[in-house]
C-alpha cells in the first residue's frame, strides 16, 4: 500500500496532486488547440442527438452531482441548451417528464452508483438518449448508457472524490465547447481562447497546488471549529457545495455550502466570531457582489478565509486569510478554486486524526439504495 501511495501519506493527497496530469490525460487526443478542434467519438457519433436536444438533464449523486451543477452553467452559457441537474435518487422516484427530445447525461466516477443506474434505466424506457460520463472503464453505467466519454482520472482510492471531480468538469467543458462550435453559439475567437486556456490549465492547477502550505497553516487554526460556511457565486457556487462536502466527509465538521447572495436569507444568522467562512472570490464573476458579502461577514465578526486571484488587494484588506490561485477565464475557475478547498479539508482532517481515506460511514461507491 505504501508503494501505491507513491510517497504520499494518504491516497487522497496523492490524488489531489495527480490533478494536473489527469486533467491532461482527460483532454489528450480530444483537444487539439492549435488546430482549433475538439473531438470525442461519443459526441461525434451522436452529434445530431445533442443538437436536436430541447433539454439536457444531468443525473448524478454526491460530488458527481456538483460537477453536474458546474456543467449546467457551462452548457447554458456556451451551447445555449437548457439544463436541469437532478439528484438521481429524486429523479427516479418522481415520475419525471422526459422523452425522446431529452438528452440525459449521467455522471459517475465509479459507474456503479445504484440510484444513478436506476435513473438511466428510467430515462431509457421513456425514450431519452442517455450519455455517460464515467471514470471506471466497463462499469455498469458505462455499459447501460447509449454512448459516453470516459474521464481518464485513473483509479480513485480515497473515498472523498478529488481528481474525479476536476476531470468530470474537464470533459463536460470539452463537450459543451464542441456543441457550442457546432451550434454557432460561441464566437470563433472565444472558442479558440478557451482551447488555448484549457491546454495550459494543468500548469495553473499545478500552481494552485502550491497553496498547500498556506492551506495547512489555516487548517491548524480552524481544526476545532464545530461549523464552517462556504460561499460562492455563479460557477463557484457548486464549488462552495463541494468544498463543504469535502470537509464534512473527512473531518466530520458540520459545513454548509451556499450561494453567497443567499447568505442573507438564513446563514447570516449563524455568523459570529467563532464561525469560519470560506469565500470563493476570484476576480471574475460577480467580484464586487462577493466583496460586499465579505463585508457583511466582517461586520458580524465572522472569520474570513478567501480564495482570490493572484494579486488581489481588495479582499486581502478584508479577509483574515487569503489563498491565491492563478488567473483564468471565469468558466474555468472551478478547476482552480477547488484545489485549495481540497487541501484545506485534507489538512483539517489530518490534524483531527481522522481516517482521511476511509471516513466513517461512507463508501467509495454506493451500490445499494
Ligand atoms: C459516494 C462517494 C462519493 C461520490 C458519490 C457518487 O457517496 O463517497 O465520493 O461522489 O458516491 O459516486 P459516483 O461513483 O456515482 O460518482
Amino acid at each position: 500500500e505504501q508503494i501505491e501511495k507513491g510517497g504520499y501519506e494518504h491516497f487522497m493527497l496523492k490524488e489531489i496532486y495527480e490533478q494536473p496530469s489527469v486533467i491532461r490525460d482527460t483532454y489528450r487526443g480530444r483537444l487539439l488547440a492549435n488546430k482549433g478542434i475538439i473531438q470525442m467519438a461519443g459526441i461525434e457519433d451522436n452529434l445530431e442527438k445533442f443538437l436536436n436536444a430541447e433539454r439536457i438533464i444531468i443525473v448524478a449523486c454526491g460530488t458527481s452531482w456538483h460537477a453536474g451543477l458546474v456543467a449546467e452553467y457551462i452548457f447554458e452559457e456556451f451551447a445555449r441548451i437548457p439544463v436541469e441537474v437532478e439528484y438521481a435518487s429524486e429523479f427516479r422516484y418522481r415520475n419525471p417528464i422526459i422523452g425522446p427530445k431529452d438528452v440525459v447525461i449521467a455522471i459517475s466516477q465509479s459507474g456503479e452508483t445504484a440510484d444513478t443506474l436506476a435513473a438511466i434505466k428510467l430515462a431509457k424506457e421513456r425514450g431519452a438518449f442517455v450519455f455517460g460520463v464515467c471514470n471506471v472503464v466497463g462499469s455498469s453505467i458505462s455499459r447501460e448508457t447509449h454512448a459516453g466519454a470516459y474521464t481518464h482520472a485513473g483509479p480513485e482510492i480515497g473515498v472523498a472524490s478529488t481528481k474525479a471531480f476536476t476531470t468530470q468538469i474537464t470533459i463536460l467543458t470539452l463537450i459543451s465547447l464542441r456543441l457550442a462550435k457546432a451550434k454557432g453559439t460561441m464566437s470563433n475567437s472565444d472558442f479558440h481562447r478557451y482551447l488555448q486556456e484549457l491546454e495550459i490549465i494543468p500548469e495553473k492547477v499545478q500552481e494552485a497546488l502550491q497553496t498547500n502550505d498556506v492551506a495547512k497553516v489555516i487548517a491548524e487554526i480552524y481544526k476545532d471549529a464545530p461549523n464552517c460556511l462556504y460561499l460562492g457565486r455563479g460557477y463557484n457556487f457548486p464549488v462552495a457545495l463541494e468544498g463543504a462536502l469535502k470537509l464534512k466527509e473527512i473531518s466530520y465538521i458540520h459545513a454548509e455550502g451556499y450561494p453567497a447572495a443567499e447568505m442573507k436569507h438564513g446563514p447570516i444568522a449563524l455568523i459570529d466570531e467563532k464561525m469560519p467562512v470560506v469565500v470563493i472570490a476570484p476576480k471574475q464573476g460577480h467580484y464586487d457582489k462577493v466583496v460586499s458579502n465579505i463585508q457583511e461577514i466582517k461586520s458580524r465578526s465572522g472569520k474570513i478565509i478567501a480564495i482570490v486571484t493572484k494579486g488581489d488587494t481588495q479582499v486581502r484588506d478584508l479577509a483574515d486569510h487569503v489563498i491565491e490561485i492563478p488567473d483564468t477565464i471565469e468558466a474555468l475557475t472551478p478547476l482552480l478554486t477547488t484545489i485549495p478547498l481540497q487541501l484545506l479539508s485534507y489538512h483539517i482532517a489530518v490534524f483531527r486524526d481522522c481516517n482521511v481515506d476511509q471516513p466513517r460511514n461512507l463508501a467509495k461507491s454506493v451500490t445499494v439504495e
